[in-house]
């Protein structure tokens, strides 16, 4: 069942089964601030802004933050443009984890020493009472589950916190699984909104994370969703790297992503691209809204033309046919016996 915002290009979708609703695409924020390894600013406020117009424009109501992206300056770059709207009509999520000060152990993973203080400091530069879904950013194998959910239900049970997520590979399911089993038999809140990577390339969650999150009824939002751009058209085997793009930079992008395996994905891609009259990067996305199991991919771009570009990837189509060549066109890691 999708709801319709009036006039508005983005559906609603259920957000898996919190009872809330999100944007069929959210917005990321991970490049606002963000530098480059050669010294760049990705996104600098001005653009930030209008991007954020953009997308909301379109009727996107979810934004996907971190407390380190930009450090710090996504955070409070959304939350001055939310100062002029209605905060009870965005969805906002945040994360935390990664180390902010160097040499204090104390300042990286989920303890509650370092959660406590940041959810307090994250609140206040996205001038809000709450945020809707705080992740854990990765997972944090020296801090005990059991300290973690009573951590983040006391958050919950405060009114800082509305849903609770957990971000990336790890925690695998089982973690997950059992973390959740630990805050039912203690009757706190649990895991109940997941943000794994996920794309055409990237297949690693279609082993048994996709599979439990469906049972399980838990979002599942992916993110970069166009394998940080892989997926746009924008590369190729023979020609030069772009110089539009922020990752060719990048050594470990080139080496993950430029492969002969990747590029034969591209070619189907580009194959289905033709028959729909669309953009690579839009039937990627489509890819991902057409998946049994997906809540919202969250999309990335740098540039107004790049996201609108990707916005309309919700109003295509795409066959049984063409999602299942698109399937194929990688094997995920489970083969089957
Ligand atoms: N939980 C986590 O650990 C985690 C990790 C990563 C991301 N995230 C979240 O997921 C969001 C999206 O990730 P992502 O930025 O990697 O997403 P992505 O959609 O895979 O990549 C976005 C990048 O691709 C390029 N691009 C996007 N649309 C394009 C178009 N139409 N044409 C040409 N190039 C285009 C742009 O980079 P160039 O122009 O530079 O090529 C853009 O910055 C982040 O903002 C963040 O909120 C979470």
């Amino acid at each position: 069942m999708t709801q319709s915002l009036e006039n508005a290009d983005l559906d609603f979708e259920p957000l898996g089964r919190t009872g809330i609703h999100t944007s069929e695409l959210q917005f990321g924020t991970w490049r606002f601030g963000r530098t480059t390894e050669a010294g760049n600013l990705e996104i600098t406020e001005e653009r930030a802004h209008e991007l954020l117009d953009a997308y909301a424009d379109a009727g996107g109501r979810y934004i996907d933050t971190a407390d380190v992206y930009g450090g710090g300056d996504s955070e409070r770059w959304i939350g001055d443009w939310l100062d002029e709207r209605e905060r009870e009509r965005y969805t906002i999520a945040s994360k935390i984890y990664w180390r902010i000060r160097d040499g204090d152990p104390n300042s990286v993973g989920t303890n509650r020493k370092n959660l406590r203080h940041r959810l307090e400091a994250l609140l206040e530069r996205l001038d809000t009472d709450y945020v809707d879904v705080l992740y854990i950013h990765r997972w944090d194998d020296e801090t005990p589950t059991r300290e973690l959910l009573k951590t983040l239900n006391g958050f919950v049970e405060s009114g800082m916190v509305h849903y609770l997520g957990a971000s990336t590979m790890r925690p695998n399911a089982w973690k997950v699984a059992e973390a959740n089993a630990i805050a039912e038999a203690n009757g706190w809140e649990p895991f109940t909104v997941l943000q794994p990577r996920y794309n055409l390339v990237d297949r690693e969650i279609e082993g048994d994370y996709l599979e439990f999150a469906r049972e399980r009824g838990l979002a599942i939002c992916p993110w970069s969703p166009l394998g940080q751009g892989f997926l746009t058209g924008k590369y190729s085997r023979e020609a030069d790297l772009p110089t539009d793009s922020r990752v060719a930079e990048s050594s470990r992008f080139r080496e993950s992503y430029l492969t002969e395996e990747n590029f034969d994905v591209h070619d189907e891609l580009d194959a289905v691209a033709a028959e729909v009259d669309a953009s690579p990067a839009q039937v990627a996305l489509a890819w991902l809204l057409h998946r049994d199991g997906v809540s919202a991919p969250i999309i990335g771009a740098r540039t107004v033309e790049q996201l609108e570009e990707n916005l309309a990837a919700a109003s295509i189509e795409l066959s049984a046919e063409q999602v299942e060549r698109l399937t194929a066109a990688k094997a995920g890691p489970y083969q089957g016996l």
